[in-house]
C-alpha cells in the first residue's frame, strides 16, 4: 500500500511538474506540531497562484524519484542486483539525511521549549512579585461590603478561623470585621508638640549580649505597609518565649483602627508578614483597646476595650486564661500617649519579664510602671516616675529601664527620658529616633530580636538598638 501511495504521489508530482505548479512547505499547525504540506494544482486550477518551489521541493523530488525507481523494480519482480542494490543504498542515505534534518528540527524545537520554560519561570516570579504588593485601595468612608457573617459573637464556630497558607489578601480582608466605624477615626488624635533635641549619642562600650543602657536606635526598616485604612494604627509582635505550637519566627499583628477590634493575625515568619499571607486568624473573645498589646510565653496580653481590665489570651487553647483589673489605672482617653488613640495602658516585655505602662489619678498623670505576674496578671511591684504620660509619644522597657520618645510625628526626634527601676532614678537623655512615616502609634522592645518594633503610619517597622554594658 505504501509503495502504491508513493507511486501515486510521484505520478502526481510528475504531472504537476508538467504544469510547473506544484508546491511544498512546512510549518507549525495550531497545536504546535511541525506539519509538512504538499500541494499540486489541478490543471483546471492553474490560475490559482501557487507558492514557489525551493530546495526542499528539489530534495523531495529527487527522493521520490529514487523511491519510484526502487518501487518499480520491486513491483516488476526484478531480482536484487547491483542496480537495485545501488538504489537501496541511495535511498538509505537519503533517509539518513532526512533523519539528520529531523534531528536538527527536534533540537531547534527543544531549544525553543527551554526558552519558553525560562520565560514561564520569569512570568511566575513576576506574578509572585505583583501578588505580594498591596492592592491599591482607596480608603472609603463607607462600611465594607462584605458581610461575611463573621460578626463577633454570632456563634462559637466563628471564634476560631484558620486560613490556609497562600490565602490572598483579598481572602483575609473579607474576614475583617464589617462593623468598623470609620467615623470614629478622629478620636483622641491630639497634636503633638514637636521638639527637636540636639542629637548626640553617649560614648560607651557596647555589649551585644548582655543588658545595658540604650546607646542608639538604628534606621527604621519597613517590613510591610498595611493595605487599607484599618492598618493606619496597629500593633505587631513576636513572642520572645514562644510556646508550642508556635515558634520564635511567628509574627502576630492586630490592626487596631475601629471600635471592635478582635482579629489577631498570625504569620509563619517575617517574610510571610511582608507578603501579607497570614497562616492563622484568631477572633478574640473580647475587643482590644488600642496598640498596647504584647505577646509573651504563648499568651497575648491586652487591655479590654473601655476598661482597665487586663486579659491574658492563651494561644494554644485559644481562650482567655486570666483577666484582672489594673488597680486605679486610667483608661479610654484619661492618660494616653500624646497621639491619643486610647493608648492609656501599654504592655511591655523585656529581659526581666512582663510590664505595664499606665497612669493613675493618684500619680496625677505621671507614668506608672508595674511589673506583672505573667500567669495571674497580679501587680508584683510598681514605680512612679516623674514624667507625664500625656506628654510622651510612646514608651518601652529595655533591661528594666523605661524609655520615652519625645515625638510621634517628627522624622528626627529623640528618646529623651529614661527611668531605671533598680534605683528609681530618672534621667534626661538624647538618643536620636526617626519617625520616618510621621505617625508612630506603637513602639515596643523585643528582647530576643534586640529590636524596637513599631507601627508608623501604616508601616510595620523595626529598629536595631545598641545597648551599653551593664554597670
Ligand atoms: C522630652 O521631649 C518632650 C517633648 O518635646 C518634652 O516635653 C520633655 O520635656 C522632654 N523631656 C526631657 C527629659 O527632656
Ligand atoms: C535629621 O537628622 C539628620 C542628622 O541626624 C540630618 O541629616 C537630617 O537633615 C535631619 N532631617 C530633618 C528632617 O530634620
Amino acid at each position: 500500500m505504501w509503495s502504491l501511495a508513493v507511486v501515486w504521489i510521484s505520478s502526481l508530482l510528475v504531472s504537476a511538474q508538467a504544469q510547473g505548479t506544484a508546491s511544498f512547505w512546512k510549518g507549525n499547525d495550531r497545536s504546535g506540531r511541525c506539519q509538512y504540506s504538499f500541494t499540486v494544482d489541478s490543471p483546471k486550477e492553474a490560475s490559482c497562484p501557487s507558492a514557489g518551489t525551493g530546495p526542499e521541493m528539489e530534495a523531495l523530488k529527487s527522493r521520490l524519484g529514487l523511491l519510484e525507481v526502487l518501487v518499480a523494480r520491486l513491483a516488476g519482480g526484478e531480482a536484487p542486483g547491483t542496480v537495485a542494490g545501488a538504489g537501496l543504498k541511495e535511498a538509505y542515505s537519503q533517509a539518513m539525511r532526512e533523519k539528520t534534518q529531523l534531528q536538527r528540527e527536534k533540537d531547534r524545537l527543544g531549544q525553543q521549549v527551554n526558552e519558553l520554560q525560562l520565560r514561564v519561570t520569569e512570568l511566575q516570579k513576576e506574578a509572585e512579585r505583583l501578588r505580594s504588593r498591596p492592592c491599591p485601595q482607596v480608603p472609603s468612608p463607607s462600611v465594607p461590603q462584605h458581610d461575611s457573617g463573621l460578626r463577633p459573637g454570632t456563634g462559637p464556630a466563628l471564634s476560631h478561623l484558620v486560613s490556609r497558607p497562600g490565602r490572598t489578601q483579598e481572602d483575609t480582608s473579607s474576614l475583617r470585621d464589617p462593623s468598623w466605624q470609620y467615623s470614629s477615626l478622629g478620636y483622641q488624635e491630639l497634636k503633638a508638640e514637636v521638639a527637636e533635641v540636639p542629637a548626640s549619642s553617649p560614648e560607651a562600650t557596647e555589649d551585644n549580649t548582655g543588658c545595658g543602657e540604650l546607646l542608639s536606635v538604628g534606621e527604621p526598616v519597613s517590613h510591610r505597609k498595611a493595605d487599607n485604612i484599618g492598618g493606619r494604627y496597629g500593633v505587631w509582635m513576636q513572642d520572645p518565649e514562644p510556646v508550642t505550637p508556635y515558634d520564635t519566627g511567628m509574627v502576630w499583628r492586630i490592626d487596631t483602627v475601629g471600635s471592635d477590634v478582635r482579629q489577631l493575625f498570625g504569620y509563619e515568619n517575617m517574610e510571610q508578614l511582608s507578603r501579607g499571607f497570614p497562616t492563622k486568624v484568631l477572633l478574640l473573645p473580647e475587643a482590644v483597646e488600642s496598640t498596647g498589646a504584647t505577646m509573651y510565653r504563648g499568651s497575648l496580653y491586652y487591655q479590654r476595650r473601655r476598661s482597665r481590665t487586663l486579659i491574658r489570651y492563651d494561644l494554644a487553647s485559644e481562650s482567655v486564661a486570666a483577666r484582672r483589673d489594673l488597680p486605679h489605672a486610667g483608661f479610654h482617653g484619661q492618660f494616653p500617649y500624646s497621639w491619643g488613640g486610647y493608648t492609656d495602658i501599654d504592655f511591655a516585655v523585656d529581659e526581666e519579664g512582663l510590664w505595664v505602662i499606665y497612669s493613675t489619678n493618684k500619680a496625677k498623670g505621671a507614668i506608672v510602671l508595674s511589673q506583672l505576674d505573667p500567669h495571674s496578671l497580679e501587680v508584683k511591684r510598681s514605680w512612679e516616675t516623674n514624667i507625664r504620660k500625656t506628654t510622651v509619644a510612646n514608651a518601652f522597657v529595655i533591661c528594666g529601664r523605661l524609655y520615652t520618645v519625645a515625638s510621634y510625628t517628627s522624622p528626627n526626634t529623640t528618646v529623651n527620658y529614661s527611668f531605671d527601676t533598680t534605683n528609681s532614678q530618672s534621667k534626661a537623655i538624647s538618643v536620636p529616633f526617626k519617625n520616618r512615616h510621621r505617625y508612630n502609634s506603637m513602639i515596643d522592645y523585643n528582647p530576643v530580636q534586640r529590636k524596637l518594633f513599631a507601627w508608623d503610619n501604616y508601616h510595620i517597622v523595626s529598629y536595631d538598638v545598641r545597648l551599653g554594658k551593664q554597670q
